[in-house]
């Protein structure tokens, strides 16, 4: 929203007039003729909220002038990109600062009960159904990668999306989503009979910290094969900081004519969807669903075909991607949660908020596995799939503006002065704070090993086991830098790093190929950056050759395929089809679509092997370095098909 006053209506204001600041703002006020009439206005309008301190500092007129205007100028940008402007943005600061410093509980008078969902289980007849339900209705999705984020708990210095997912093909977590949209695209309109859009459009959240190069990558590669129509960005602003508990705006330490300003949080994504008008052009475009996704999560697509088939047969309004989820683990739990007065909400509940929240609720034992081993309350992953019709009727309510939090780190117990400037924060999973209970709100679990996988650990903390409970609202954070981070995560929590996340695309696809009927080797264990993984052949396929478990299967026949342990299978390609492959080495397959390509009979090599590397060594790409091998590529059969036409790899024997 653009407006030129802070406040959110004109009956925010005092009626004085600028002069009657002269004497509580001398140095602003003698520097008023530097100001167009609106930034005036801006200016009063924050005196009003008892900001005189911004202009304090200011210097006599003449000096630093462009500065000054410069300040005026973020000031105009930070009123205008917060729903409800700078007034609505101090206002609910002082109540949130306010109820800290009390240490009011969110949860008082809610009592958590189990809500209901879809627990999917991979391959078997139901999970088949909503996977073929899920591709039929993909051609009215659109997609959302929430992609702002500063990732300072990877340490990575490009942007995240950059990175591979894999090293055995090396593509980046952005070609293999645009790759998957597009072969979702394929496969729904192949499948869907009938009227509808013909392109599923993909929106990217990015920040002043990776629009740019977000832009760049994806211009420097043809959009991955996208039309850059396809694309929409929208770019998210940051929130000004707050020094004190009257939410003083915070000057930058190193520029006294700049506010400090700090990431708002995902949560924006729903005011920017609503406010760049795309939501309401999907809408009118016959679009009913819309999917959020994270940066760095390279299995989801492999559970959005089911998740998105269970939205349509359940009609959820809003759908939380879950996974199975151990009592205590360091993931939130999706709870729904019964007001004394009657409201209700389903939402996610950070894990160590879970735990009292039960026991103060009549469950003397607290967060506990149930009689399948795991907590009836499954694992918030933070992928969401709502309906956009209602979602945009509750956005046109709210503006998209959702509940925020405050996380100030205070000096002493008097909770009076902070640390270092704090922020309001919101999440993108927030949004059924406000639902009414009319609401259609469910989760669906999926397998961790196929859902969910994320890099966000750099690879010292991903090796250590300690977890900070100052971040509560931190999904996985295993290290903070604050001396009073001492809780000890349960062994076996995930590491989320860029090791795991590489190891768990190949364990995914080869227990999906086994499902197919592929016999696949079990895993060795290694250590690579002080992180001991499971290790198993790197298969390796593009989305087009399979978004669904029936179409994968489909493409495998026979009883005699088999891929041994130290083995590489890279699948480059729509029709290719395994017949008899047994695999004792590395097969690289590239097939333009019209390329039929039959995988058939015994192909042994030295294959590609996995090295060891430490990511102390700075003569290593960071990429590599990250991640802690390589892959030294000794030999392989490689089929390269540009013509369409019948092939089998290896060929077979020339006949005399
Ligand atoms: P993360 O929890 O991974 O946070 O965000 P982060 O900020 O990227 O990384 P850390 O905490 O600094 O280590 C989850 C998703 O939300 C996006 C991220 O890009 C990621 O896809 N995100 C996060 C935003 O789009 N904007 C934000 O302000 C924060």
């Amino acid at each position: 929203m653009a407006s030129s006053a802070v406040a959110s209506s004109a009956g925010d204001f005092s009626k004085l007039r600028i002069e009657d600041y002269a004497s509580s703002a001398p140095n602003l006020y003698k520097n008023l003729s530097l100001l167009s009439p609106d930034q005036v206005e801006l200016a009063k309008g924050l005196l009003d909220l008892n900001q005189a301190h911004l202009f304090q500092h200011w210097d006599e007129p003449g000096v630093e002038d462009d500065e000054k205007r410069a300040l005026l100028e973020q000031i105009t940008l930070l009123n205008g990109s917060y729903p409800g402007g700078l007034a609505s943005y101090i206002k609910t600061a002082r109540q949130l600062l306010a109820d800290s410093k009390a240490g009011k509980n969110p949860y008082d008078g809610f009592t958590p009960s189990v809500p209901s969902g879809e627990v999917l289980k991979f391959a078997d007849d139901n999970f088949i159904r909503y996977e073929e339900i899920g591709v039929r209705e993909a051609r009215r999705a659109a997609f959302v990668l929430v992609a702002g984020g500063l990732g300072e708990r990877l340490g990575y210095n490009g942007i995240k999306v950059a990175l591979p997912l894999e090293s055995t093909t090396g593509t980046s977590f952005l070609q293999h989503y645009v790759e998957s949209i597009l072969a979702l695209q394929d496969a729904s309109l192949e499948l869907g009979q009938g009227e509808g859009p013909t392109e599923i459009p993909l929106a990217i959240m990015t920040s002043d910290d990776t629009h740019s190069r977000t832009q760049e990558l994806l211009q420097k590669n043809s959009y991955f094969g996208m039309k850059p129509t396809q694309i929409k960005f929208i770019k998210q602003e940051k929130v000004a900081c707050l020094d004190d508990n009257d939410a003083r705006l915070a000057l930058d330490p190193k520029n006294k004519y700049r506010i400090q300003t700090k990431p708002h949080g995902h949560g924006d994504v729903h005011s920017l969807l609503y406010s760049s008008g795309l939501l309401k052009q999907w809408l009118d475009a016959g679009r009913k669903w819309v999917l959020f996704f994270q940066d760095t999560n390279g299995l989801l697509f492999k559970a959005i075909p089911a998740s998105l088939g269970v939205s349509a047969a359940k009609e959820y309004h809003v759908n939380s991607l879950a996974v199975p989820r151990k009592a205590k683990e360091a993931i939130g739990g999706i709870t729904r949660l019964t007001h004394q007065d009657g409201r209700t909400m389903v939402i996610n509940v950070e894990y160590n908020q879970l735990d009292p929240l039960l026991r103060a609720s009549g469950y003397p034992n607290g967060d506990v596995n149930d009689e399948t081993g795991y907590s009836p309350f499954p694992g918030n992953i933070n992928q969401l799939i709502f309906e956009i019709g209602p979602y945009l009727e509750e956005l046109s309510k709210t503006g998209g503006a959702i509940k925020e939090f405050v996380n100030p780190k205070y000096k002493d117990s008097t909770k009076t002065d902070f640390k270092s400037s704090t922020r309001l924060e919101c999440m993108m999973q927030d949004y059924p704070k406000t639902l009414p209970p009319s609401a259609r709100v469910g989760f669906t679990v999926a397998d961790a090993w196929l859902a969910y996988a994320p890099v966000k650990n750099n690879p010292e903390d991903a090796a250590k086991v300690i977890d900070c409970v100052e971040k509560p609202f931190r999904l996985f954070r295993l290290i903070d830098f604050s001396p009073s981070c001492y809780m000890q995560v349960p062994k076996g929590n995930p590491y989320h790093s860029a090791t795991s996340g590489e190891m768990a695309i190949y364990r995914a696809n080869s227990l999906i190929l086994r499902e197919a009927g592929v016999e696949v080797s079990d895993p060795i264990r290694s250590t690579f950056n002080g992180q001991e993984v499971e290790v198993w052949p790197r298969v390796t396929w593009k989305p087009k050759w399979g978004v669904a478990f029936s179409e994968i299967k489909s493409k495998v026949s026979g009883d005699g395929n088999s891929i041994t342990g130290r083995s590489t299978l890279a699948i480059g390609g729509r029709s290719v089809y395994l017949e008899n492959l047994a695999l004792d080495g590395a097969l690289i397959i590239d097939a333009v679509d019209g390329a039929k390509v039959k995988a058939t009979g015994s192909v042994q090599n030295a294959g590609w092997k996995i090295e060891n590397v430490d990511f102390r060594d700075t003569a290593l790409p960071e990429e590599v370095r990250i991640r802690g091998f390589k892959i030294g590529r000794e030999e392989q059969l490689e089929g390269t098909y540009e013509v369409p036409g019948e092939y089998s790899i290896p060929p077979p024997p020339v006949s005399k």
